[in-house]
């Protein structure tokens, strides 16, 4: 069995410590994964805070620790490196760019050095990149170099989530018509997830055209820079024809309705209700409650990790490929760039793409 070596960039909660925060599934953040998959092996880390560096040695035992993220790629042959800097680079509590002038695009910054300096493998945290230009950059670099690349949209990697998108693709359902995601939302920090997973539980079918809304619903969009994280609904087109919707409240929950039935991922993955048409005749136009196997939980993140190794080894697309990644990001965007149209549908891929979104 061959071992990787790993280093995190930001040794902040994602990197290090989301662990302590009783999270239901656990390994949760990247070095906690490290030590319970037996082909990775966690060797550095980089931060720009001494602090978190120290903290990241006792906590993890791993004493090669770097200020710049680029001398620690030079020094420690790494096979996976792992992005878990702040989107905008800014520390927290920052949630607001200084000023206009701010296009901090840590993910997209990082992503694109770390793939032209030969990195094979890279999980980087959501969103990829704050604009569509910048995502553009992400996908000629990974697709340049090779890279193996996932993000940390981690329902993707969930497998409740699996057992949803496994039932509607065997037909359990009929044929898919809409889909609908509940939970109020931020628009980058939020909405990246609930577009992908939407996505990912339709089979990943291209999104043709978006419409959205921004609040509050009289904000303006200047100079192609929205410097705080909106909150914002939205609806889909697929190219398959099917629907999709936004709903803002509820607890993180997705609901597929096909012509033969329905199924939703209930309190944010934790369980899943389906209903089939039964035997209709005498019977009220309705649908019964039907059986689905439970699922064995299980930590997304070793999961999306595993992913990136198998895709490595085999020489197949991970599940969260570059190009997939790109296409719910630029669709994430384009809620906000149909605000700025009055809420029309704007058709993908868009033509503005230079629109910055600051998010944490
Ligand atoms: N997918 C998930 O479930 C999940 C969960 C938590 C956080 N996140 C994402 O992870 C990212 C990090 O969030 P967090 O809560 O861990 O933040 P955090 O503030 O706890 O950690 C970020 C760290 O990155 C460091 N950093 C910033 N720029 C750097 C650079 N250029 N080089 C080295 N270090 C740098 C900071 O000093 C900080 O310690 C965010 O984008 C967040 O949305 C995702």
């Amino acid at each position: 069995m061959k071992t990787y070596r790993v280093g995190i960039i930001g040794l902040g909660r994602m990197g290090s410590t989301i662990d302590d925060e009783g999270h239901a599934v656990k390994p949760y953040s990247i070095a906690a994964c490290c030590e319970v998959i037996d082909q990775l092996e966690l060797v550095a880390g980089s931060d720009l805070q001494a602090d978190k560096r120290a903290a990241f040695t006792r906590r993890w035992g791993v004493g090669a620790v770097y200020e710049d993220y680029l001398e620690m790629v030079a020094q420690e042959s790494l096979d996976l490196v792992a992005v878990c800097t702040t989107a905008s680079g800014l520390f927290k509590p920052a949630n607001e760019a200084p000023d206009v002038n701010f296009r901090g695009d840590s993910h997209a910054d990082l992503t694109v050095s770390l793939a032209n300096a030969g990195v094979p493998m890279l999980y980087v945290e959501k969103a990829m990149a704050s604009s569509i230009t910048r995502a553009d950059e992400i996908l000629k670099a990974v697709k340049a170099n090779g890279t193996v690349f996932n993000t940390g949209v981690l329902r993707r990697f969930n497998e409740s989530y699996h057992a949803v998108r496994r039932a509607i693709a065997e037909g359990e359902i009929g044929e898919p018509k809409a889909a609908i995601h509940y939970a109020a939302s931020s628009l980058m920090h939020g909405h990246i997830h609930s577009i992908d997973t939407l996505s990912f539980l339709l089979g990943d079918p291209k999104i043709e055209a978006v419409c959205g809304e921004l609040l509050p619903r009289d904000f303006a969009i200047e100079n192609n820079h929205i410097a705080f994280d909106p909150r914002a609904t939205f609806q889909l087109r697929f190219e398959n024809g099917i629907e999709s919707w936004s709903v803002p409240a509820g607890g993180w929950e997705f609901e597929v309705i096909g012509t033969k039935g329905c199924i939703r991922s209930i309190n944010n993955g934790d369980g899943i209700k389906l209903r089939k048409a039964g035997d209709m005749v005498g019977k009220r136009q309705g649908w019964d409650d039907a059986e689905i196997a439970p699922v064995e939980p299980k930590s997304h993140v070793v999961s999306c990790l595993e992913d990136l190794i198998d895709a490595y080894e085999q020489g197949r697309p991970t599940l969260g490929h570059v190009e997939v990644a790109h296409h719910i990001t630029e669709a994430c965007i384009a809620v906000a760039e149909s605000h700025r149209r009055g809420s029309s549908w704007v058709n993908l891929p868009l033509e503005e793409r230079d629109l910055y979104i600051f998010h944490v």
